[in-house]
């Protein structure tokens, strides 16, 4: 027998073992990833639970200067066609959440934080003689400027799971043809000869919205609709992405507005996210 090879073999025998704990612990890991994994899910549809539980009860109850957001945009989040006030019911969270963190910045902060370069393609491009900056975007309005400032990212936060997880059921108003066959017209089509694109490529097919940046139409109270064509027609809304929705505004004519308002009030639609 050679010297050494002892050595050698209970090297092996410790290199064997070794690789055998390697194993044990590897198949101990996963299987705890394995349960955590499982268990997860409930956690979380346990945590969001208490954010939408919150959320209700600030829109419902709202909480000292606060006022509650059901006196104006209904019990079920239903909006209201009187008052032009906008559905929450069912609207992407991280869509409510931008909303009321673009109604909360000020004005005069936006502009001191103008970034001269474009680092962030996301934000709402500005052009300031031959200079464009992206900045974050704003929407002014009295009452809700005011409300969306006395909330905390958290307040913000339960209220989108809140609103967003309410259902909705639209009433299909009646038009005349015409209106509604012009109507479709800018839904579908849009208008190719001057480069304006259907509402529906962004909007989503029927106006449904489609994901956190682009809101639905259908559901959305006609007064509201146009409304906000108008403000962004006069740079009260100045808080979509690429200006995307400005430059489609910046087309319509007041006909347009109330045509394509109309087609969207007109069709059938529900939101069911339970
Ligand atoms: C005094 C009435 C009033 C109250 C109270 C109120 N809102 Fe509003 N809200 C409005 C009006 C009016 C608009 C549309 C404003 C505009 O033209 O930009 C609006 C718009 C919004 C929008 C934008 C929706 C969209 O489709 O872009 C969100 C989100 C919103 N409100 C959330 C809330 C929340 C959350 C609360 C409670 C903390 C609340 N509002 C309380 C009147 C109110
Ligand atoms: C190029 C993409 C694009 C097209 C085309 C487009 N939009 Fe929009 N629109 C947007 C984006 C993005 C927003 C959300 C802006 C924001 O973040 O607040 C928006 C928002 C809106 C809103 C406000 C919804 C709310 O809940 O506050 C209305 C109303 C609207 N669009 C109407 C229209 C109509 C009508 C058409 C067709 C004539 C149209 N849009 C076509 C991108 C588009």
């Amino acid at each position: 027998m050679e010297p050494g090879s002892n050595i050698k073999r209970s090297l092996v025998t410790d290199l064997s073992n070794i690789s055998g704990w390697v194993i044990v612990s590897a198949v101990l890991i996963a299987l705890f990833f394995i349960v955590f994994q499982l268990v997860s899910p409930f956690s979380s549809v346990a945590s969001l639970e208490v954010h939408r539980l919150a959320g209700k009860q600030l829109a419902l109850g709202g909480r000292a200067d606060i006022p509650a957001c059901a006196s104006c945009h209904g019990l079920q989040g239903q909006g209201n066609e009187k008052t032009a006030i906008p559905r929450l019911a069912g609207l992407h969270p991280d869509y409510i959440k931008k909303q009321l963190e673009d109604y909360a910045r000020s004005p005069l902060k936006t502009r001191a934080a103008v970034e001269p370069i474009a680092r962030d393609y996301i934000k709402t491009p500005r052009t300031y003689g031959d200079l464009t900056v992206f900045t974050p975007g704003i929407r002014q309005h009295s009452s809700m400027n005011k409300l969306a400032r006395m909330l905390s990212a958290e307040d913000r936060h339960n209220l989108a799971v809140y609103y967003s997880e309410l259902t909705f059921v639209a009433a299909p108003k009646a038009y005349d043809f015409e209106t509604l066959e012009r109507g479709e017209d800018l839904a579908l089509r849009g208008k190719p000869e001057y480069g304006l694109p259907a509402c529906d490529s962004c909007h989503g097919p029927r106006g449904q919205g489609f994901g956190a940046i682009f809101p639905p139409l259908v559901g959305q109270p006609v007064a509201y609709i146009i409304a906000q064509i108008n403000h962004w027609q006069t740079g009260k809304r100045d808080n979509d992405h690429l200006a995307l929705m400005r430059n489609v505004a910046d087309q319509l004519t007041d006909g347009d507005k109330v045509n394509v308002a109309a087609y969207y009030d007109n069709l059938s639609y529900s939101v069911n996210r339970e």
